[in-house]
């Protein structure tokens, strides 16, 4: 009979309720939900912009504690030069900031551009080429690299130069590599979207996609002449 027992009950919620009385009940409605929502609407009006000012600090924490603000002069009694912040010592370098005058951080070997890409070939290193490529440099220079990317198409008096032209096939990978670093004439610099790393596996991809813009009869498999129309 535990069916007919719930049911009892319910019926006497629904119903039965209204006879109660006590603190919360009046004229037999519970005031308990209105009471939640007049609370509620009393608390969340101090979530207004009005602000007191300075707002009462319950717990302060550690929002107020002794500090030197950077570039003050401080007691001398502390660091006997007045500063508050210290200098770094000498030959410090900031952590990322390791960028040596080396051929892979500039692209040069003394006074000239490295001939070579300084980062071995890899298809690992290709593939994150070909998507730097596509992000960075196609939007002028297109896919395939010819130049006629969707910038030049509207602005056409704006000429990305081809880079499957053979001034630029026989161009050093160091040369490259500054282009896209520093940019020339009117080739924009992209030294702050494009990390190092990821300039020279778009120089190695440039010279795959060269490679392949210049692409002989002999370059195709013998078993695949056949093929060629
Ligand atoms: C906003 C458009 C634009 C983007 C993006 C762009 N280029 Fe260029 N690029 C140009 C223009 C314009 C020129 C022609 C510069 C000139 O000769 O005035 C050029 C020229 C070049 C040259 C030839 C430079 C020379 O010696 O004449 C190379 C190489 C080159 N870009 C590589 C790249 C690479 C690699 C990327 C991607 C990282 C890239 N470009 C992204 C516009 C762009």
């Amino acid at each position: 009979m535990r069916r007919g027992r719930s049911q009892e009950l319910l019926t006497s919620e629904c119903t039965g309720a209204r006879s109660q009385n006590g603190l919360f009940w009046i004229g037999g409605y519970c005031l308990l939900p209105l009471l939640c929502v007049v609370i509620s609407l009393l608390l969340l009006s101090g979530c207004s912009s009005v602000q007191r000012n300075p707002p009462i600090e319950v717990w302060p924490d550690m929002k107020r504690q002794e500090k030197f603000k950077p570039q003050t002069e401080i007691d001398r009694s502390i660091f006997n030069d007045g500063r508050s912040s210290r200098r770094p010592p000498e030959g410090v370098v900031a952590r990322g900031h390791m960028t040596e005058d080396t051929p892979y951080y500039t692209g040069m070997e003394g006074a000239l551009y490295v001939g070579k890409n300084p980062v071995a070939m890899t298809p690992e290193l290709i593939k994150m080429g070909q998507a730097k490529f596509n992000t960075y440099c196609s939007p002028c220079h297109d896919r395939a690299g010819t130049g006629q990317g969707i910038v030049p198409t509207r602005t056409p008096s704006w000429l990305p130069a081809n880079l499957m032209e053979d001034r630029i096939v026989q161009t050093a990978d160091g040369d490259i590599f500054n282009v896209i670093t520093n940019g020339r004439r009117t080739m924009p610099a992209y030294r702050f979207q494009i990390a190092v790393e990821d300039r020279w596996a778009i120089v190695a991809y440039l010279r795959v996609l060269q490679r392949a813009g210049h692409g002989t009869v002999s370059d195709v498999p013998a078993e695949q002449k056949a093929d060629l129309k």
